[in-house]
């Protein structure tokens, strides 16, 4: 497999990564190239810290490689900036032959990569990584983050040899299957944003707590606020374990409309009746959530939840004269059932496409396998045969030396015969004279 790794590195962090990642891949006969992305101009660190405030890129040095396709995989690396690094924007922007190439994201961070990896900060990392991929048609099989601070959670720590060694065997054999990719890998992908949703939450509720009490106008008591904050806490804990342990990952989203309808809910409860009506529409936000991931069943699952907890408040207060069950309800219903209805039917096609996709992948993958055996039966077959030329020819140079041979015998014997005949014919004359000079002499 040949290998491109790709990186800029400002202070060296992201540099040590791809060195390891070269490492590992040399390891397993791989044929490796590295280009190092160059910034036009390099910044200090104050300067990037504004540049990518405002910019999405910057000018580059023109690369060694400025074409990909004869690669088999491309790994490309970049500092966590809140977003992906500024020159490695611009290289993923100019490069050419990213269509359908398997690609790998690694990156180094400041900060814990584990905790890193839930919040804000490197979900944007990631996703404007996925932004500029996505548009130039490559495919991105895993990302990695590991700091450049914390030894323990470095590349050179057991964690991150995990982590080096997880990310390659994910690369040498891409996407076992596209279906399973989408039922799994999205599955974590959704998790992720909504443990990144809850944490922005539990931020920004307690900055707006703090801020409200400071200026002695709080929407909520303090142990209101607690008890909120320590529902959406657990929530937040329990989706962390179950997406760092990889274990019953479909669960999170379950876990999250769980947290979020029951946080709003409470939140309802306590606002009661000045802030209450207006924050139901928190419902119609969380469906709206849900219908983007496409999964009918957690759109049916929160669907259920709202009309709980619609039923639960209307049973509590009634008389408060903000809830309007029999107007929401019905509109809370249909649209679920609606919603579920289309995302089911996506779903469906979405994975009959998979399945379409795959199976001309298998295929492809077969006839490729055929054609290179062919094409060595064929070579084979060419080598023989120029052999066989070669010996035939030598058989019938050969022959026509034996041919020349002969012939120059034959003409050789030809002409003794000429030769023998015109002594004979000398020898006959000389006879004939010497017989007439005999008769002479006796005559006489
Ligand atoms: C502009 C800028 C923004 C950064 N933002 C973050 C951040 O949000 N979170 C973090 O953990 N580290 C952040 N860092 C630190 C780098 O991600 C970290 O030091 C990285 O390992 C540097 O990689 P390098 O040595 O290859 O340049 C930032 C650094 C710069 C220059």
């Amino acid at each position: 497999m040949k290998v491109l790794i790709a990186y800029y590195s400002k202070s060296g962090g992201t540099e040590k990564l791809a060195e390891a990642l070269e490492k590992e891949f040399r390891s397993r006969g791989h044929a490796v190239d590295i280009e190092r992305i160059k910034s036009a101009k390099e910044h200090s660190f104050l300067g990037w810290w504004h540049l990518r405030m405002v910019k999405s890129d910057c000018d580059i040095q023109p690369p060694k490689i400025n074409d990909v396709s004869q690669y088999d995989v491309v790994c490309i690396g970049s500092p966590n900036w809140t977003r992906l690094s500024l020159p490695v924007a611009r290289y993923l922007r100019e490069v050419k032959g990213l269509k359908y190439k398997n690609i790998g994201f690694f990156a180094s961070t400041a900060a814990w990569p584990q905790i890193e990896w839930y919040i804000l900060s490197a979900y944007l990392l990631d996703l404007t990584f996925a932004g500029v991929v996505n548009k130039r048609g490559g495919r991105i099989i895993d990302s990695i983050l590991l700091s450049s601070v914390f030894k323990k959670w470095s590349w050179a720590s057991d964690y991150g040899r995990k982590v080096i060694k997880n990310f390659c065997d994910k690369l040498e054999n891409p996407i076992p299957s596209l279906k399973k990719y989408f039922l799994e890998e999205r599955e974590i992908e959704n998790s992720r944003l909504l443990v990144v949703i809850l944490s922005i939450i539990l931020l920004s509720s307690l900055l707006l707590q703090i801020f409200t009490w400071l200026i002695g106008k709080e929407f909520l008591t303090w142990s209101e606020y607690f008890y909120l904050f320590l529902i959406e806490f657990i929530a937040y804990f329990a989706m962390l374990t179950i997406l760092t342990g990889r274990f019953f990952a479909f669960l999170g989203k379950y876990l999250a409309s769980l947290a979020l309808i029951a946080g709003l809910t409470i939140a309802i409860l306590f606002l009661t009746p000045t802030l209450g009506r207006p924050i139901i529409f928190g419902y119609i936000l969380i469906f709206i959530l849900f219908s983007f991931f496409r999964d009918p069943k957690s759109i049916l699952f929160t669907a259920g939840l709202v009309v709980l907890a619609y039923f639960y408040l209307f049973f509590n207060y009634p008389s408060e004269g903000i809830l309007l069950p029999y107007l929401d309800l019905p509109f809370i219903v249909s649209s679920a059932a609606i919603v579920g209805f289309v995302a089911k039917n996506l779903q469906d096609h979405y994975l009959n496409l998979l399945g379409a996709q795959e199976e001309t992948e298998i295929a492809k993958a077969a006839l490729e396998v055929r054609v290179l055996a062919r094409t060595r039966e064929l070579k084979v077959l060419s080598e023989s045969l120029e052999e066989q030329v070669k010996e035939r020819t030598k058989k019938l140079e050969e022959k026509m030396a034996e041919l020349e041979r002969f012939n120059k015998l034959s003409v050789g014997r030809e002409l003794k015969m000429i030769e023998l005949k015109e002594e004979i014919k000398d020898l006959e004359k000389e006879l004939g004279n010497s017989k007439v000079k005999n008769q002479k002499n006796n005559k006489t």
